[in-house]
């Protein structure tokens, strides 16, 4: 089968509230430059992606917006064929700051509706202005009068008024999914965490499976970290047996184990490489679920909060 027969990089996975269905391969855009986010926001539409993942922490929803805004004016592509995905950072959990962040947020993307707002962590910070709150000797200050269930209820009534289409949880343990499951009255309709060959987390995604949710992996690459795992043997050798990259071989093992998947690049080759995903054979499939014993996590935020991919002080 050619690649252009191959419908893999078109799959989407139903979700159990809100828009109906999620693009498995979507685009994040935690790139540190304005102007880099803006082109590569623009060069991930037109390669082809139709999820697009920002933060109010990433500081990027602006120009994603704008960049979204050029591609819609020149005609290309309509606001609904796009899966706008965002976040409610730490230091806004207290349930009277979570519709103010979210219009925030709304206002910057330019965009009377998103298809799926998350809380980014599940870690209250300080409430206010300063998204990084810290004490003299430098440690984190944390909200103690919230909890995460308290912030899920603002967020379950942002659903009901129709400009936030789903909810979910990131950087979150299975027992805290189960929480929310257990007391929320809107299940989550996605669960965004740090998951690839060294930490494929098939215990929650089992688990998501059987709720009806939809497991979205970011660092489906390995964000660049150590050990790299777009080096990794098997993954290399299955990428020259099938005549592909190591990263095409990353992604479509993401979408074929049913989960969605972000990947990140502001280098348009890269983005495009990303999108021309095709199917593996079953034995590769196997051979890296069997064939790679090594366990890394690349991203200490579920620790504490604080997110280990974006620079301190931005
Ligand atoms: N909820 C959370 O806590 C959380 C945390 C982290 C990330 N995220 C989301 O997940 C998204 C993806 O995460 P990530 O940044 O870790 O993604 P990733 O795709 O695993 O890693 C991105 C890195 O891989 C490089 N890269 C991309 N495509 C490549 C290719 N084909 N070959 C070689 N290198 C390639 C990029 O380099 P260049 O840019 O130089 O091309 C970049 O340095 C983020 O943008 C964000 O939306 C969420």
């Amino acid at each position: 089968m050619t690649s252009e027969q191959d419908n893999l990089r078109y799959t989407k996975l139903s979700l159990n509230n809100g828009s109906g269905e999620i693009p498995a391969l979507g685009f994040g855009t935690l790139i540190p430059d304005p102007i880099a986010t803006r082109n590569a926001t623009k060069a991930a539409l037109d390669a082809g992606f139709r999820a697009l993942d920002t933060a109010e922490r990433y500081r990027t929803e602006r120009e994603v917006g704008e960049a979204m805004q050029e591609v819609f004016k020149a005609g290309k592509i309509r606001r609904e064929e796009v899966f706008v995905a965002t976040k409610l950072w730490n230091t806004n959990h207290r349930p009277e700051r979570v519709r103010t962040a979210f219009e925030a947020s709304l206002e910057k993307l330019q965009v009377d509706y998103v298809d799926l707002y998350l809380i980014h962590t599940p870690f209250a910070f300080r409430p206010g202005d300063e998204q990084d709150p810290r004490d003299a000797s430098g440690k984190v200050i944390y909200d103690k009068a919230v909890t995460l269930l308290d912030t899920w209820r603002a967020m379950e009534d942002l659903v009901d008024e129709g400009t936030c289409k789903a909810i979910g949880l990131s950087d979150v343990s299975l027992e805290q999914v189960k929480e929310i499951i257990k007391a929320g009255r809107i299940k989550p309709a996605v669960v965004h965490v740090e998951s690839h060959p060294y930490l494929p987390e098939w215990e929650l995604l089992d688990y998501c499976r059987k709720n009806g949710i939809v497991l979205q992996a970011f660092a489906a690459l390995g964000h660049s970290g150590e050990p790299k795992l777009l080096e990794d043997p098997i993954i290399a050798a299955v990428a020259r047996r099938v005549n592909k990259t190591p990263a095409q071989v990353l992604l479509a093992w993401g979408i074929q184990r049913g989960t969605a998947l972000l990947t990140t690049s502001k280098t348009p080759s890269r983005i495009k490489e990303n999108f021309d995903v095709s199917t593996l054979p079953e034995n590769a499939m196997r051979e890296i679920n069997d064939g790679i014993k090594l366990r890394v996590r690349l991203n200490a935020v579920v620790e504490t909060g604080v997110p280990g991919f974006i620079p301190r002080g931005r």
